[in-house]
């Protein structure tokens, strides 16, 4: 095999007069890392190869050694090279790139409310059970969580709260949490203050009394399609119809039908760093058109960055909120993906609709729960949950690329998966031969369950589709449960 040092190397070198010392960082990082992209998936650099040490590239590029990192971190966060201890980085033997991508989803162009109820419950019944595989849970398996480290903060917050946590807290919740999600607001490109967030009872919380106050009966919403199935719901139980929206499996909405939309709607919600289950992230260009073209229509924006924290790149994702200039965009979050999903602790910086807001957490909840939020505001204030995210992203990611060799191994000819770069899904479309919701109970039978495709839209489409949760602890016997149901499914063909 043609070694990189021979041939590719001296191509990138050569081809990368672009370079412009005054380049911002973060611009010239990504220019270099796009540059290697290009190459490894035009199989110019083939895997196996090796590529330059930091040190290397840092002269060769004549960059700093932080940007040399950035520039290898981003390409190990789009599965594409793999360091070796000892040994540096190499192009990634895996085939993750080979697998096709799925199609732009084409939902028809009518809003819709045809819930597929039945559906959900099924899924969702199997919630907390040990004896199955439970690829249809989209959050992370408590054996990845800091556990120990949260029973600890529990204790503590029983100790140091007033009347040890048994009162009524303020309206807009837990002051050290709001000041704890208002700093990490800059790692994606905010500044919010921490009057300007509320707490709530979970993400889904948070996501309904936004929609609540922002939405009546008949109202068009519009949202990414495929969705997470409990948006869809909510927006059903409110009496909202539902306009789903032609989506890209990497870079989310498709901005041409969004435009098109934007007559035709009254709110939006909008999942934009790897969605549930596509794992789409958008770029910042799309974020930003988005939040001016509704700001200009006066159109709000529920976005949902629930997943936001889990890249698998060198940073995270922007946020829509950080292009907000008028208050249009409420941005919701909680720590279910990342921490525990079962203390409900949530937020929503609600930008100009903060009154709505109160009002309605006043009616519906009265105050949050108060030890959970005291605990997540010391484990976020001790500098714990950085050190957990970092070691969670690197599990996901891992798990990640264990899950596409297994289903390139087993799965049946024709399958294609999606290529998260972050985030707890990944989106598995099957021979269109291939009916999830029958697959789902058959895989009931062998202990496992998965997200069918058709729980994740309105209409009649992916029905041949899944979603398979990346947050399992990979063991040889996930990796079993995993070849049994490519091989159910393959025995449908
Ligand atoms: C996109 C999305 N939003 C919200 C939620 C609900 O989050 P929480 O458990 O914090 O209510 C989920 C859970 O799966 C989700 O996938």
């Amino acid at each position: 095999m043609r070694g990189f040092n021979e041939y590719s190397y001296s191509f990138v070198y050569f081809s990368g007069h672009s370079y412009i010392c005054d380049m911002k960082t973060d611009f010239l990082y990504i220019e270099i890392s796009n540059q290697y992209a290009k190459l490894i998936r035009n199989e110019v650099l083939k895997p196996g190869d090796r590529l330059p040490s930091v040190r290397m590239l840092c002269k060769e590029r004549r960059i700093g050694m932080n940007t040399a990192k950035r520039v290898f971190l981003e390409l190990e966060g789009q599965s594409l090279i793999e360091s070796r201890p000892q040994s540096g980085y190499f192009v990634s033997r895996l085939p993750s790139q080979r697998l096709p991508l799925p199609e732009v989803s084409r939902p028809q162009q009518a809003a819709s409310r045809n819930e597929p109820e039945e559906l959900i419950h099924k899924v969702y019944a199997n919630m907390g059970k040990n004896d199955l595989t439970l690829f249809s849970m989209g959050v992370p398996s408590d054996e990845l969580l800091p556990l120990a480290k949260l029973n600890k903060e529990m204790m503590r917050a029983t100790r140091e709260l007033q009347d040890s946590g048994t009162g009524y807290e303020q309206l807009q919740g837990n002051e050290k949490l709001r000041r704890m999600i208002a700093a990490r607001s800059l790692l994606w490109g905010g500044s919010l203050h921490e009057d300007d967030l509320v707490t709530t009872a979970g993400g889904m919380n948070a996501l309904s009394f936004c929609m609540m106050a922002l939405a009546k009966p008949g109202d068009i919403i519009a949202m990414e399609s495929p969705c997470f199935s409990g948006i869809l719901q909510l927006a059903a139980s409110l009496g909202l119809k539902v306009l789903e929206l032609p989506t890209h499996p990497t870079t989310g909405i498709d901005m041409e039908a969004f435009k098109k939309a934007i007559p035709h709607i009254n709110l939006c919600l909008l999942v934009p760093n790897f969605n549930t289950p596509l794992g789409s992230c958008m770029p910042d260009e799309h974020k930003k058109e988005v939040v001016e073209l509704l700001s200009k229509h006066q159109i709000p924006l529920i976005e949902d960055d629930i997943y936001g924290d889990l890249y698998f790149g060198a940073q995270r994702p922007k946020c829509c909120k950080s292009f907000d200039k008028e208050g249009i965009v409420l941005w919701c979050s909680s720590i279910s993906k990342t921490l525990a999903p079962g203390y409900r602790v949530g937020w929503v910086a609600p930008g100009k609709y903060k009154e709505q807001i109160l009002k309605l957490k006043l009616v519906h909840a009265i105050s949050s729960s108060s030890i959970t939020q005291e605990a997540v505001a010391s484990f976020l204030k001790s500098g714990r949950y950085e050190n957990h995210l970092r070691k969670l992203r690197k599990i996901l990611q891992s798990n990640y690329l264990n899950y596409i060799q297994t289903i390139t191994e087993y799965f049946p000819p024709g399958t294609k998966t999606s290529r998260p770069q972050g985030g707890l899904a990944l989106w598995v479309e099957l021979d269109e031969k291939i009916n999830t919701t029958a697959l789902f109970d058959r895989a009931m039978k062998q202990k496992m369950s998965f997200g069918p495709g058709r729980m994740f839209t309105l209409q009649n489409q992916f029905e041949n589709c899944m979603r398979l949760s990346l947050g399992l602890p990979w063991s040889e016997e996930i990796r079993q449960q995993l070849k049994l149901l490519g091989l159910l499914a393959a025995s449908m063909l």
